[in-house]
């Protein structure tokens, strides 16, 4: 197998960095641009991020100009080996501008514009706003293009939000129009006979709001829709004159671990590579780490998904992050962890927020390589070197690995929308997120590498896929579960499937819809119950605990594998698997804990005799398949030392220690 090929470019090993503001300290950049070039190489880094708020400094009045300290810092960088990630500065933008075009601000939900200020705060439809751009891009691209420290486009900063403003709203009036064509159509697809919603010119729809109409759901989700059309196409905006000048610079956007306001499926759509910020909020509690280590592997694999590929980790804090509500330091180890495990689930980069902290601004006491002090002999920076200088160099083999994922998990970001929307069950608390991970929890245990797509992708060379709460099934989907099945594979989903559809109108004759042949069962009815109530499923020969969400359903075709012990539905089914062609079909009725969901997928890893390696107690196993095989990343997130047993072997992992073992193909 050839050597993959690394992201960024220049940069052969594992990239290493994080976000660098030296316009922060140009007065004293004598001594501080010197000292920060020096400790980042004695920390093992190769790479600073710059430019992510640069705006101001790069064009201090309108069409002037000042790159001089840039061209220096870019020329430091390259001098000292260092690869530049540069970013375009649109996250935030110059006082000047917003006071000469107000209309470049942000208008929100309740109509008003906002002030100037803070970040992430612009119109994305304002002509203004995107002239002003490209023309910073431009001159960015042009200077910058060619030049020896490039290697990758960092694209503004976590696009999010939305803007309420009137160019916005003809925009998606626009939008309505090309997506639908008549207003006939848009009134079918958002039922809006319901309470007199019928529109009859498109003048009328406005943006869901609190101030107007905010239960419409076929409106909330073609807003959101084109929310993320929008950045879409701010960013291709964004793009053009970087591609133009330098094409063979890969352009990326740092996304958000749990933001739902954009689909990040579609975005990843125009992104040369998935990035994002990792902030996981480690208590030093051994038991809840164990958990955080999962959620926090859970939205590694869901950026590895968007794309099926390597993905950079462009920000993690190395100690404490100011912006939680108890700012905790990482415990000694936490970092080298926390870095390794983003690796072992597909990044190929590990940066940091930030290189130095600030003297003054909000971030000021957010973790850094370089603390106020100045020099590099602090705990943290001791953590950084250690993982720069001792663990990165052995993982040069690593870059560009796939990882190798026969179990795929759904999660469909506009079907997280639809669950949130809905007024029913348990009213826009029906816990999308909270019940994917509960499964995927169930495959990280096993230490089986998981891949998490949407309902668009392929399901091609999966030998199972798990597809909880599968609530909106999109056009196409069901009929892909169905060729999937049949063609031998393994579907697992869940109560709350199969109810609406891509515009968010119940499918009739029976739930769940267009799956009812492929899962032959038919639901009947759904069940809330208050918290503290449970009812219990009895499957082979165990009852385990059931609540929140029960489902009554009949098996139709299927045969039914578990059923309910209480309520006035006990013995009715309550697990369920049909067999459709060579595959097989599985319903779970009611919402279960682990202890459920480990013995259910263990008996299904068992039958499709998938690899696992299980670790148990927080001890967490990924594989990266590289180009002479692969390497098992066995990681400890636990207080006790744990034995990983490999081919007959026993390996001792000490607690918060790690293993890395190679294992030739
Ligand atoms: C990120 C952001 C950075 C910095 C960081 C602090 O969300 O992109 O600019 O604010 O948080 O944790
Ligand atoms: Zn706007």
């Amino acid at each position: 197998m050839k050597r993959f090929e690394p992201i960024a470019k220049g940069v052969s090993g594992i990239l290493h960095g994080g976000d660098y503001n030296p316009e922060q300290w140009l007065k004293w950049k004598d001594g501080i641009w010197k000292e920060d070039l020096r400790i980042a190489k004695e920390a093992g880094l190769n790479s600073l991020s710059v430019g992510i708020f640069s705006w101001a400094m790069l064009e201090p009045e309108e069409g002037r100009f000042c790159f001089d300290w840039l061209d220096e810092v870019m020329d430091g960088l390259h001098k000292n080996g260092l690869t530049a990630v540069l970013a375009t500065p649109s996250g935030a933008r110059p006082a000047w501008l917003a006071q000469k075009y107000p209309e470049v601000l942000r208008v929100r939900a309740d109509g008003h514009r906002n002030a100037f200020g803070g970040r992430h705060n612009h119109c994305l439809s304002s002509q203004v706003y995107r002239a002003k751009v490209k023309i910073i891009n431009t001159e960015l691209a042009r200077r910058y293009g060619k030049h020896p420290a490039l290697g990758l486009w960092h694209i503004s900063n976590e696009y999010s939000g939305e803007c309420h403003c009137p160019l916005c709203q003809a925009v998606f009036r626009e939008y309505l129009r090309a997506k639908y064509g008549s207003l006939e159509a848009l009134n079918e697809a958002w039922w809006s006979a319901f309470w007199s919603h019928r529109y009859t010119d498109f003048a009328q729809i406005e943006a869901p709001s609190p101030r107007g109409e905010n239960d419409t759901h076929g409106l909330t989700l073609d807003w959101k829709r084109f929310t993320t059309e929008q950045t879409v196409d701010f960013y291709l905006h964004e793009i053009g004159p970087l591609k133009a000048c330098a094409p063979q610079i890969p352009c990326t956007t740092n996304l958000m671990a749990g933001y739902t306001g954009l689909d990040y499926a579609r975005l990843a759509e125009v992104l040369d590579v998935v990035s994002w910020d990792n902030y996981p909020q480690w208590t030093g509690s051994s038991e809840k780490d164990e958990q955080i280590a999962l959620e926090t592997g859970y939205f590694h694999d869901l950026m590895y998904g968007l794309k099926k590929k390597p993905f950079l980790l462009m920000e993690s804090s190395p100690s404490a992050t100011n912006w939680r509500p108890v700012a905790k330091l990482h415990r000694p180890g936490v970092h080298i962890l926390q870095s390794l495990q983003a690796i072992a689930h597909g990044a190929d980069s590990v940066q940091y927020f930030q290189m130095r902290k600030g003297r003054g601004g909000s971030e000021k006491f957010h973790g850094a390589v370089i603390d106020h002090v100045g020099h590099e002999n602090t705990r943290v920076f001791g953590e950084i070197k250690k993982f720069g200088r001792e663990i990165l160099p052995q993982l040069d083999h690593i870059v560009g690995a796939p990882k190798p994922a026969k179990v795929a998990l759904v999660h469909d970001y506009v079907n997280g929308w639809a669950i949130e929307g809905m007024r029913g069950a348990l009213q826009g608390e029906t816990g999308y997120t909270k019940t994917l991970m509960a499964h995927y929890g169930a495959f990280w245990r096993q230490g089986v590498p998981v891949e998490i797509i949407d309902q668009g992708a392929s399901l091609e060379g999966y030998a199972l896929v798990v597809a909880p709460m599968s609530y909106m099934l999109r056009e196409g989907f069901a009929d892909r579960v169905k060729a999937y099945v049949e063609g031998g594979g393994r579907f697992v989903t869940s109560y709350f499937s199969g109810y609406v559809n891509d515009t968010d109108l119940c499918f009739l004759g029976g739930f769940p819809g267009p799956l009812k042949e492929v899962l032959g069962i038919w639901a009947e009815e759904l069940d809330a119950l208050y918290p503290g109530d449970e009812n219990a499923i009895c499957w082979n020969g165990k009852q385990y605990r059931a609540f929140e969400l029960c489902e009554l359903i009949h098996a139709q075709g299927a045969e039914a594998l578990g059923s309910y012990a209480g309520d006035f539905y006990a013995g009715r089914p309550a697990l369920t698997a049909m067999t459709l062609g060579k595959g097989k079909a599985y319903y779970i009725a009611a919402r279960t804990g682990a202890d459920f969901l480990d013995d259910f997928y263990q008996s299904l890893l068992g039958e499709l005799k998938l690899p696992a390696y299980p670790g148990g107690g927080g001890l967490s196993v990924q594989i990266r398949a590289h180009e002479k095989g692969e390497t098992l990343f066995v990681i400890n997130f636990g207080a006790q030392e744990r034995l990983f047993k490999l081919d007959g072997e026993e390996i001792p992992v000490e607690a918060h220690g790690f293993a890395l073992i190679e294992r030739k193909s």
